[in-house]
């Protein structure tokens, strides 16, 4: 987003009456300074989302939904930000036409060839020579309106129909290449997919960027081939159905997640639309930041053979490594959620989505298997792997849970078995400073404490230029986290505006994601109302108290190992002047 754009959401916000337009797609009943009514956006019945003229954004002190005039019809309506401006513009008699982003208008001429490339095998899938496929997919219980949903379509046996298509559109051979749908030997130009059903697959925006194709009779040597990595086909950032997903997603306050595209489009197309599947691979960074980004529950259900179990496993410690809530649901009697649900019906399989078990759960099964556990060696081999399992993991809650009934199903001392799960970090975090025998507390708690009052700081950095002000005075050092990025993102937007609008900052905040996700964090978890720079005084010196004492601990470190007398003395005095509230300057 650039600043004029910016200027633009600003003007037709500030045009906008926020009271009135969530009014009118929700009751609200006036309380004090603010409004109420009954959150959309999740399942409820008394009023408990507020709306703030003064500040102009919403904010469900339930479910924590919050945001402008924007995210509400975004969220409300699930349509993009940008059409929801549009929406408002309109309603406030703004002129707004939509423009595409640079990177997108880039791309746009690689999507319109894939939507040619998906109808002409959608058509196909409708004519005499689609009889087979179609009926291949009745067969398995897909009906019309779910291959129209997903876009089922059917490559044909010839060579290179799908090249002379595009041909004759104009289309240049080598952005057919580029996208992966044709190839070149020396008998001549011929399509990548043939005679087999083709899945588009879409981008986490809904856009077809490739395909994923089965056979469906006969043998072959692949039942599945997938678009290679293309201009616009990212594997890594690609969730199937994830466009489709996540808007439930957030509302039902989970996902699933499983193999195949045939089982997401089974769970889909009975009712539990937070579906995505992984494609029969584990999951790369970039597909578990989407998943986070939702802010929910990962149900795993893999198919029940061992190759469903290692991704479990890889996909399960991934996710629970990100701090991700994960369930993990174990299917029996059939090979995967679609065979499942065809089998035992969709109320048997929401029924497992019911009762997941943890992740410590579902590995202590999968240790257990094939092991004597009255024979001490396997015992130990067995203890041994959920502790390396549950260090892995640092949740210090399940960690706690499934050393108890460790110990005691195996009456083993509980004391010992936790500390195995010590990592070396938190042994270094707990020493005990010198003579003062001051202990200081687990990181962990600190930074509890600590984050709390970054976001109180930032809390009041974005809804007040004053305290803006205070905090550039401070010229603090933050820690490089995602409280940062939120401080940075502010002293751009300060810069750019040179006064603080809260609702204004929200939108500016839609270009920038990983931001907006904590801002969203933030505005739910800090409650403030009234915004002066003494409060704003108080919470800054307790950040630069905890910051002070970080670098005091490292200095202190610095000059146990430092030889030389002077250098000694330096960084001794720089310790003094810090605990003196002095600036220090930066001299190491
Ligand atoms: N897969 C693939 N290439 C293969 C086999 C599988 O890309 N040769 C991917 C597909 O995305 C597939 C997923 O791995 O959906 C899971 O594989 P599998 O369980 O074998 O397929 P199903 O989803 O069960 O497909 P179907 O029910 O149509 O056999
Ligand atoms: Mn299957």
């Amino acid at each position: 987003m650039n600043g004029s754009e910016n200027s633009e959401f600003k003007r037709i916000q500030s045009q906008a009456n926020i009271v009135e337009i969530i009014g009118s797609y929700v009751n609200l009943e006036s309380h004090g300074k603010n409004f109420f009514g009954v959150c959309p956006f999740h399942d409820d019945h008394s009023p408990s989302m507020s709306v703030s003229k003064e500040k102009q954004i919403y904010k469900c002190f339930v479910c924590g939904a919050t945001g402008n005039v924007f995210n509400f019809i975004e969220n409300y309506l699930g349509i993009p930000f940008l059409e929801a401006v549009k929406i408002v513009a309109d309603k406030v008699g703004i002129n707004f036409t939509i423009k595409k982003n640079d990177q997108d208008s880039k791309n746009q001429k690689y999507y319109d060839i894939m939507n040619l490339a998906t109808l002409y095998y959608q058509n196909n899938l409708r004519t005499k020579q689609g009889e087979e496929a179609r009926e291949y997919l009745h067969k398995r219980g897909l009906s019309d309106e779910v291959i129209k949903d997903f876009g089922i379509g059917l490559s044909l046996s010839e060579s290179d129909s799908l090249y002379k298509l595009l041909e004759k559109k104009n289309i240049s051979k080598s952005d057919m290449q580029s996208l992966g749908l044709i190839a070149e030997s020396e008998r001549g130009v011929y399509d990548l997919f043939r005679n087999r059903i083709m899945f588009p697959l879409f981008s986490p925006t809904g856009k077809v960027n490739g395909y994923s194709a089965r056979i469906y009779h006969g043998e072959d040597a692949s039942k599945y081939i997938n678009t290679r990595e293309t201009v616009i086909f990212k594997k890594r950032e690609n969730l199937y159905n994830y466009h489709l997903a996540s808007q439930a997603a957030r509302k039902e306050k989970f996902i699933v997640i499983c193999e195949g595209q045939m089982d997401a489009i089974r769970v889909y197309s009975v009712g539990i639309k937070n579906v995505v599947a992984t494609m029969g691979t584990a999951l790369a960074k970039e597909q578990i930041d989407l998943l986070k980004k939702l802010g929910v529950k990962v149900i795993i259900t893999m198919d029940s053979d061992n190759a469903g179990e290692l991704a479990t496993i890889s996909i399960g410690e991934s996710l629970m490594k990100e701090k991700i809530d994960v369930g993990i649901v174990r299917l029996s009697g059939k090979k995967d959620p679609d065979e499942y649900i065809l089998a035992y019906g969709v109320e048997a399989f929401r029924d497992n989505l019911k009762n997941p078990i943890s992740f410590p759960e579902f590995m202590d099964i999968v240790y257990r298997k094939n092991k004597n556990l009255n024979n001490p060696v396997e015992l130990t081999n067995y203890i041994n792997e959920m502790l390396s399992m549950l260090t892995n993991i640092s949740d210090d809650l399940l960690t706690e849970v499934t050393i108890n009934k460790l110990a005691s199903e195996f009456h083993l001392d509980k004391e010992l078995l936790k500390s195995r799960t010590v990592t070396q970090e938190k042994v270094e975090e707990l020493h005990i400073d010198n003579k003062k025998e001051e202990i200081i507390p687990s990181k962990e708690k600190t930074n509890n404490k600590f984050n709390r009052a970054l976001m109180t700081m930032l809390y009041y950095m974005m809804n007040s230029t004053d305290c803006m002000r205070l905090f550039m005075h401070y010229q603090l050092k933050l820690p490089k986290n995602r409280y940062r990025l939120v401080a940075n993102n502010l002293i751009y937007y300060f810069e750019l505006e040179r006064e603080i609008d809260f609702a204004d900052y929200l939108t500016f905040t839609e270009s920038y994601p990983e931001v907006s996700e904590v801002v969203k964090e933030i505005i739910r978890e800090i409650h403030v109302d009234e915004f002066n720079e003494a409060d704003m005084e108080a919470v800054l010196n307790i950040v630069k108290g905890a910051l002070d004492k970080e670098k005091i601990k490292e200095l202190k470190e610095q000059m146990k190992k430092e030889l030389d007398m002077n250098r000694k003395k330096r960084l001794f005095e720089e310790i003094i002047n810090i605990k003196k509230g002095c600036v220090s300057d930066g001299r190491n």
